[in-house]
């Protein structure tokens, strides 16, 4: 997720861009870049690392930018760490320098999405005599359209549309050509893009903020359509490159509101985002082979000889990342018939256990700068075992420092309880499951698994649909003093990260428990009205985990159940059923956490608690 700003009109554009990309940086700061130009003069590219104010101290606040046409962009890294060379705009030209100062190229311009088959395309390039200064999968985006640009010369819609049919992926693809020097281009495939068109000038930007003090008069740009911008103007194009008209849509939402794209609360916005982030992480590694589908590890660099090599498998992190680990726990032993250990990280780092030397050591992290991951993870290293990071922040200390990295594609984070990053995390781990049982050969075609895990965004959204009952429920338990949330196997691992939402945004004491083991003690803190919320969603565990929660019915609970579809007669037992879609049980959590994300958040918000950033918190644990 990056912010891009774009305008054209009869003022000076960098200060307009800077003010738009610091309305932004909430969608990325790790880099940041604006180009600019003047009449038929090149385009000017600046770009910094590091946040914002880095470019608007180099740009003396835009003052040193000359130009009433131009483009910004605020990075978060997908492909390429964050630098000033990996640093959007990028230029077509086969520059050396990173692609900053005066540009002497035909296409320059900038990106927020993910190219799935940029690599393919990258090589395709080269054979064409294009040379390549960034990691980025942008800059091959750009290189392209300058391809299409020059060899069938019908100008730039024709170029962008040809780009279009191209690349697979997502793109809100923002650009300026040598050749038209008062024009802005656009082309969009399920990135955000809109324009907004004032007397003589036009605003373009990737949400709402940026351009909210200018204009509240905006276009929407659709999938697969492209815009050419002048001063005052925009006419869109569809992939035919004709012209179709568009309505103007006036926005109502003030400018704090828009930052959370119109919910009250980033962590809202966040749960909202799972599905495109689930879908945008599962994109990233599975590919398709002609008919069938395929776990592509290659990004990641761990190759089937190295699996083949690892006999047990320990997943060390903390909070929410360690719940990760314990429910893909159970997906690694049934699916890849491996010895798997979950470890607390600030346990881990300190124990004397003798790890064998064939282990692999998996860290999860949304940071990537866990202080206690970090130790954990230095420390298998010291012993020479081979640590694979699954992390959502690229070029974080964890993400650099681990022999192999699997990267989650959720974007930047605000809220501090964590909710699309965790489920990311969860399918990049089932991902990483299915993948070692194929390699181990304890599984032929892993293609029905596949689809079951793309199957996954569609369903989120289904459950979120449901977001008013668990709303009403909510509103019932404002009070409450204890929570019990319990379950077995993949269902007690739904429980854990259930219960800390629960704990860390609505301060009400809940504990997560094996359903089996409450009759050892815990028990007892069952009174009348206690909420007791069963996870019922591995069938092979419903009925004992029910005759549990039947346990604490009998000594005065109040029931909620979790379940799939088509398990209707737990109607029969608990007070509150809520269902979920079936998918194959080994993946359902990615379904199951969502009514717990909401009840936690509607909690928070019935008590009246800063939701996104609850007392004694931080988004990062960078100390011990
Ligand atoms: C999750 O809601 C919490 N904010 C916290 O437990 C978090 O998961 C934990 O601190 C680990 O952070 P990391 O994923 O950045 O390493």
């Amino acid at each position: 997720m990056c912010g891009i700003v774009g305008y054209i009109g009869d003022k000076q554009a960098a200060p307009i861009l800077l003010q738009g990309l610091a309305k932004l940086e909430y969608r990325g700061y790790d880099s940041a870049g604006i180009t600019v130009r003047e009449g038929e003069k090149p385009a000017e590219v600046v770009k910094t690392i590091g946040k914002l104010h880095n470019l608007i101290e180099k740009t003396d606040e835009g003052r040193a930018l000359v130009g009433t046409c131009g483009i910004g962009h605020t990075r978060w890294a997908t492909h390429g760490a964050p630098s000033k060379t990996n640093a959007h705009p990028h230029v077509s030209g086969n520059c050396t320098n990173s692609g900053s100062g005066a540009v002497e190229s035909e296409v320059v311009g900038v990106h927020n999405g993910i190219i799935e088959n940029y690599q393919e395309l990258k090589a395709k390039m080269e054979r064409h005599g294009y040379k390549f200064y960034s990691e980025t999968d942008t800059e091959v985006l750009i290189k392209l359209v300058d391809y299409y640009f020059k060899k069938y010369k019908m100008g730039p819609i024709d170029a962008l549309a040809k780009t279009i049919v191209r690349v697979r992926g997502s793109y809100a693809l923002v650009v300026m050509f040598a050749d038209y020097p008062d024009r802005i281009f656009v082309a969009r495939k399920d990135s955000p893009m809109i324009i907004g068109v004032n007397d003589g000038e036009s605003f373009i930007a990737s949400d709402v903020p940026a351009i909210l003090s200018h204009t509240r008069n905006v276009y929407y740009i659709g999938n697969l359509e492209m815009a050419e911008i002048s001063a005052g103007n925009v006419d869109f194009y569809n992939l035919d490159g004709d012209r179709i008209e568009k309505e103007e849509t006036h926005i109502e939402w003030d400018a704090k509101a828009a930052e959370k794209g119109g919910y009250e609360h980033f962590m809202m916005k966040e749960i909202h985002e799972q599905p495109q982030v689930v879908l945008d992480t599962l994109h990233k590694y599975i590919k398709e082979e002609g008919a069938a589908k395929t776990i592509d590890l290659s990004e990641v660099g761990l190759t089937d000889e190295d699996i083949t090599k690892f006999s047990n498998v320990y997943i060390v992190a903390c909070g929410s990342a360690w719940h990760v680990g314990m429910e893909a726990q159970y997906v690694l032993e049934e699916l890849g018939d491996f010895q798997v250990r979950v470890e607390l990280a600030s346990e881990f780092r300190y124990r004397k256990n003798r790890l064998p030397a064939d282990s692999l050591v998996i860290i999860i992290s949304q940071s990537g700068e866990t202080a206690d991951s970090l130790a954990a993870l230095r420390m298998a290293k010291d012993k020479g075992i081979t640590t694979l990071a699954i992390v959502n922040v690229v070029g974080s200390s964890i993400a650099r420092e681990a022999d192999y990295c699997m990267y989650t594609l959720g974007g930047p984070e605000i809220s501090v309880a964590t909710t699309k990053a965790y489920s990311c995390q969860l399918v990049c781990m089932f991902m990483l499951a299915l993948k070692f049982a194929v390699v181990r050969g304890c599984m032929e075609d892993y293609g029905n698994y596949l689809d079951e895990l793309l199957s996954i965004p569609e369903k989120m959204n289904k459950v979120l649909e449901d977001k008013e009952r668990i709303q009403w429920f909510a509103s019932k338990y404002s009070n409450a003093r204890d929570i019990f949330f319990i379950g077995r196997g993949i269902d007690y691992a739904i429980c854990l990260e259930g219960s800390l939402k629960m704990k860390e945004i609505s301060y009400i004491h809940s504990e997560a428990y094996a359903a089996g083991e409450m009759k050892h003690g815990t028990i007892s803190l069952i009174e009348d009205g206690t909420l007791v919320i069963g996870t019922l969603t591995q069938s092979d565990l419903y009925e004992k985990t029910l005759s549990n929660m039947m346990e604490c019915k009998s000594r005065g609970a109040y029931l909620m159940g979790i379940t799939s579809y088509g398990k209707y007669d737990v109607e029969d037992s608990v007070n509150f059923p809520v269902y979920v879609p079936k998918v194959d049980e080994h993946f359902i959590g990615s379904l199951a956490i969502i009514p717990l994300q909401l009840l936690g958040y509607y909690l928070s918000v019935s008590r009246g608690l800063d939701v996104d950033k609850p007392r004694n918190l931080a988004k990062s644990v960078t100390v011990e």
